[in-house]
């Protein structure tokens, strides 16, 4: 079980698979005033550095789940490295439908909504691991300005304008499906460099050492086209937040 391949090799060298950058995640925790009885579920924890810094700071304890055995094996390194191994578990599972047999105290799906099957599902599906009074968190992009046109929603790898919603739609969506957002966190065009620019030099780099792999000719266009693309498009238009939701 995997996810596709091209993402386990433009992002093999990223800690954070997201427009978040270390300070940001930083900010989060200390914005929810984690405290060393937290217990956090991630569903798509990536390579983990949510979850391990958060045990390193904030003595949490927690459970991460991604699809990729690549980024779930970067995660249990890192958690090694931080020596919070004894803290956090990940499991390298399909997260879809994942329930946590104990519930936590925040339950997150940071970048990877598609899980439950947009925003709506996917705070349904974590609704169900968490303890009464607990945190849901979020990640997810918004339009920063409105495309004018669907060409420009695919310029930005949307497939129409109406996969996601400015930033007050999206916030009062959360509302409309019963949750107050108690804080947020947003992404800035530095940390989408962070997110998208490394993934150039990563691919070069990969290109030079595979240059006869079946995926070479996919990575070679994507290198060359990627940096423009994303200028024109995804770094003007979108953003990308945590949002902090508890129930009303
Ligand atoms: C945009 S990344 C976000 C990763 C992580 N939350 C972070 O902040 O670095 C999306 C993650 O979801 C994982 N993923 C994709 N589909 C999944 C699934 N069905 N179940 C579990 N993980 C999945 C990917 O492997 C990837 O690590």
């Amino acid at each position: 079980m995997d996810i596709p391949r091209i993402f386990n090799i433009t992002e093999s060298a990223h800690r954070i698979h997201n427009p978040f950058t270390p300070d940001k995640y930083a900010t989060l925790g200390e914005a929810l005033r984690l405290q060393p009885e937290a217990r956090v579920l991630d569903l798509g924890s990536g390579s983990g550095e949510m979850l391990c810094t958060w045990a390193r700071d904030h003595g949490i304890t927690g459970t991460g789940v991604d699809m990729s055995p690549l980024f779930t094996g970067q995660a249990k390194r890192r958690a090694e490295e931080l020596g919070v191994a004894h803290q956090l578990t990940f499991i390298h599972d399909d997260a879809a439908g994942y329930v946590s047999d104990d519930k936590v105290s925040v339950a997150a799906c940071v970048g990877a909504t598609w899980i439950g099957g947009g925003v709506a599902g996917t705070i349904a599906l974590l609704a169900r691991s968490l303890r009464a009074g607990g945190i849901i968190l979020v990640g997810e992009p918004y339009w920063r300005q409105l495309p004018p046109t669907e060409d420009v929603a695919r310029g930005c790898l949307a497939s129409s304008i109406s996969d996601f919603l400015p930033l007050p739609e999206l916030l009062a969506l959360f509302g409309d499906l019963g949750y107050d957002v108690v804080e947020m966190v947003l992404a800035n065009q530095d940390g989408w460099d962070r997110y998208e620019a490394a993934k150039w030099l990563t691919m070069r780099c990969w290109l030079e050492a595979n240059p006869d792999d079946e995926l070479a000719q996919q990575v070679r266009a994507q290198l060359t086209s990627e940096p423009v693309r994303y200028a024109t498009y995804t770094r003007e238009y979108m953003g990308w937040g945590v949002f902090a939701l508890m129930a009303r």
